[in-house]
């Protein structure tokens, strides 16, 4: 039994507790690193600090509202008023900035999105009244087309084609109105080529110089964005899928070659979206472009985590915390996450 042989290395003969594991491992072991809770905190990589966390809200027309989405407990749709309240909140835990998502009436949604060309929309009027209520945070807006079309596509719908070239002038004048109304960074999602380039002339040329742009630029056609179809009512709309704009989930040096674009563009930032199942190619891109990179945890990661914590199967607020951490292992620099209040105060409570 060579593993409890002593051997004698002394005169004064101290036992060698040299075991096998340490012949194997050449005297190396992880494990030492990780004995006490003081050195485990000494070697920590990664953390997750509230300065990571984007909001994401949906807001509706009216006042007084607080409505739950079904699919995503604990999410509402708030009309401006109450989303004002929320931010103000959140602003207040420290979360640097929200993104937000409109819910517009039914008779609005046209076949081109028109609803996005009126300069006070739902959406507008949300980013002045959270503008001029609260300060130092900051207000993300998409000017993806699918909640104010009555197809629930993103871009604009002729001949079942969603037109590329179209949609973006369209677009552009809408970031150029989202950020006429006080908007800080135009975030497009809808996938179409040459979009950053043109907004970001577009919103130049209108003095728009300091509005940042924070690419959606690798956005998979995936089926975790179901929950926030039914938030924006949208899921009953959509006439087949998204499959000619957003990338399929099979390609990755496909999504870094359309980030590449958007850099070329000028995007200011880069968002990879959905998150947790596409951590490589966050990795990928924040290594080959160096510029800061976002991670969404979209609507149906969030539920499936809700879901299951709600049946008592997994530990919510602990999954939470550990996905939320490995998009910063992962080399994302910030998240947007529906979890982020509820990790504000978490982080404020432990200090
Ligand atoms: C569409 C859009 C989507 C999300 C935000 N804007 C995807 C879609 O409906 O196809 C998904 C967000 C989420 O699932 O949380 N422009």
């Amino acid at each position: 039994m060579i593993w409890t042989l002593a051997r004698t290395r002394t005169e004064t003969s101290v036992m060698d507790k040299t075991h096998l594991v340490d012949e194997i491992t050449g005297h190396r072991r992880m494990r030492r690193n990780r004995k006490a809770d003081w050195t485990r905190r000494l070697v920590q990589e990664n953390r997750l600090t509230v300065d990571d966390l984007i909001w994401p809200i949906f807001i509706v027309p009216g006042t007084g509202i607080v409505d739950p989405i079904a699919a995503m407990p604990g999410v509402n749709r708030m009309s401006i008023d109450k989303a004002v309240e929320a931010v103000k909140e959140a602003a207040g835990l420290g979360i640097p900035a929200i993104a937000t998502f409109p819910d517009i009436e039914m008779e609005l949604r046209d076949e081109t999105g028109s609803n996005s060309l009126v300069a006070n929309n739902l959406i507008n009027q949300a980013t002045s009244a959270i503008k001029k209520a609260v300060s130092n945070i900051g207000i993300i807006t998409d000017v993806a087309l699918d909640p104010f079309t009555s197809h629930g596509h993103d871009g604009i719908l002729r001949d079942g084609i969603i037109v590329n070239d179209e949609t973006v002038d369209q677009i552009v004048r809408a970031a150029v109105m989202q950020a006429d109304a006080g908007a800080d960074i135009i975030a497009p999602s809808e996938m179409m080529d040459g979009r950053i380039g043109a907004i970001r002339r577009g919103l130049d040329a209108a003095g728009h110089q300091d509005v940042g742009i924070m690419s959606y630029a690798t956005k998979f056609s995936s089926g975790f964005y179901g929950p926030y179809r039914e938030a924006i009512n949208t899921s009953g709309l959509l006439k087949g899928d998204k499959n000619s704009y957003y990338i399929s989930p099979a390609n990755g040096t496909e999504a870094v070659r359309d980030a590449a674009l958007d850099v070329e563009e000028g995007a200011d930032m880069l968002m990879v979206k959905p998150g947790i199942a596409y951590l490589d190619i966050c990795w990928r891109i924040k290594e080959a472009f160096g510029l800061p990179v976002f991670a969404y945890q979209v609507s149906g990661e969030y539920t499936q985590i809700k879901a299951a914590a709600m049946n008592g199967w997994i530990d919510g607020d602990r999954i939470m915390m550990e996905t939320l951490l490995c998009f910063k292992r992962a080399g994302c620099d910030g998240i947007l996450s529906y979890f982020a209040v509820d990790v504000a105060k978490k982080l404020a409570k432990n200090g």
